[in-house]
């Protein structure tokens, strides 16, 4: 398939002030975009200028959720343009397709265009500490059909959004609602897939627990709420007495690649016995309260390495490493994010510089 530019008339007037980017408010001026049509296949790519869509009120997504995401980061460096392991978040669009029976990707194919899109609005990633520009690859069903079916038209895009912290605190540690009546994910469900779904079915326990003053929920497995899975935007990790545990990969969370290259830093690069084994809730606490408990820290493309310093569980509320970072988590988050931004030696080809 031919890829074809469409350049933008006008230009937009970068942000002036890169510390205040916060996080998804602003947009390029470029996007990409390519459709599909059952029997003929993906076509019509194009880099062409960021603009509203216009689509048929019917549009089987806009009632039935049929769609998918990614979100991977381009950093700044005095060589390039970073990107973090930005096939594998192409690979985990396939896998999301599947469970949503929705067409796969060319994987190859849709980097290639990234690249070429990223070369045209290069300028627009961030310079200052911390800041990079978020990619936001999405697919959705846009057959004006209101029957329940999978759809057999589908516009893929990719889109792109200067970016601060994610968390409005920064760095400083997050607390935590560990949500006991609403689930996320269950067994044979699409947790496992970045389904727009799923984000919004966690909206309303997100929303209680904002309203109390906590950062983000912690789910719990959907079938006896007591196992710990992920946070609404990140994978979780526990440090207890040397160890870090995280939840396995059994179908309810999401196959982080933060989560992945986490514990491969963690193995090789730290010598942290790291066990991906089903933790319960009640077993964190005791161990924070025999002191056991040392560090506790999430992990997300878009959150990076966010510790926690406190957690909240059927109103008992507990403070984790002192509210303060972590030492390991501190290691972690300085390898990676060097790594990102190019000041740490990459010995395990997860950085592609273009
Ligand atoms: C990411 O880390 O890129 C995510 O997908 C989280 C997002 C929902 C903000």
């Amino acid at each position: 398939m031919k890829l074809e530019v469409v350049a933008a008339s006008a230009l937009k007037q970068k942000p002036q002030d890169e510390t205040k980017l916060g996080f998804g408010n602003l947009f390029t001026d470029h996007m990409f975009t390519m459709q599909y049509e059952e029997g003929k296949g993906w076509f019509d790519a194009k880099i062409r200028p960021f603009e509203n869509f216009s689509m048929s009120p019917a549009s089987s997504v806009l009632h039935y959720s049929q769609t998918i995401f990614e979100g991977l980061k381009a950093y700044h460096t005095d060589k390039g343009i970073n990107l973090f392991r930005p096939w594998d978040n192409f690979t985990r669009m396939n896998v999301s397709a599947k469970r949503m029976c929705m067409p796969e990707i060319d994987e190859e194919f849709v980097l290639k265009c990234l690249d070429e899109l990223l070369e045209i609005e290069k300028d627009w990633v961030p310079k200052a500490p911390g800041t990079s520009l978020y990619i936001r690859p999405t697919m959705m069903a846009i057959d004006p059909f209101l029957g329940v079916s999978a759809g057999k038209q589908y516009l893929f895009y990719i889109i792109l959004s200067p970016v601060g912290a994610y968390y409005e605190s920064g760095l400083s540690p997050i607390d935590i609602y560990v949500e006991d009546e609403y689930v996320r994910a269950v067994d044979g469900g699409t947790g496992f897939a970045k389904a727009g779904g799923n984000y919004a079915a966690s909206l309303l326990a997100g929303e209680i627990a904002h309203k109390k003053g906590f950062a983000q929920v912690l789910w719990l497995d959907g079938k006896e709420k007591k196992y710990v899975e992920e946070v609404g935007s990140m994978n979780i990790f526990f440090k207890i007495r040397g160890e870090l545990i995280t939840a396995p990969l059994a179908g309810t969370i999401l196959p982080g690649i933060t989560r992945d290259s986490v514990i491969t830093l963690a193995r090789d690069v730290f010598g942290v016995n790291v066990r991906e084994a089903k933790i319960a809730i009640s077993d964190v606490y005791e161990e924070n309260a025999s002191g056991g408990l040392e560090e506790v820290f999430g992990t997300g493309t878009a959150a990076v390495i966010s510790p926690v310093g406190g957690m909240t569980w059927e109103n008992k509320d507990i403070v984790v490493a002192d509210g303060r970072m972590g030492e390991l988590t501190h290691k972690l988050y300085d390898t990676l994010t060097g790594m990102q931004y190019g000041t740490v030696k990459d010995d395990f080809g997860w950085i592609k510089t273009l």
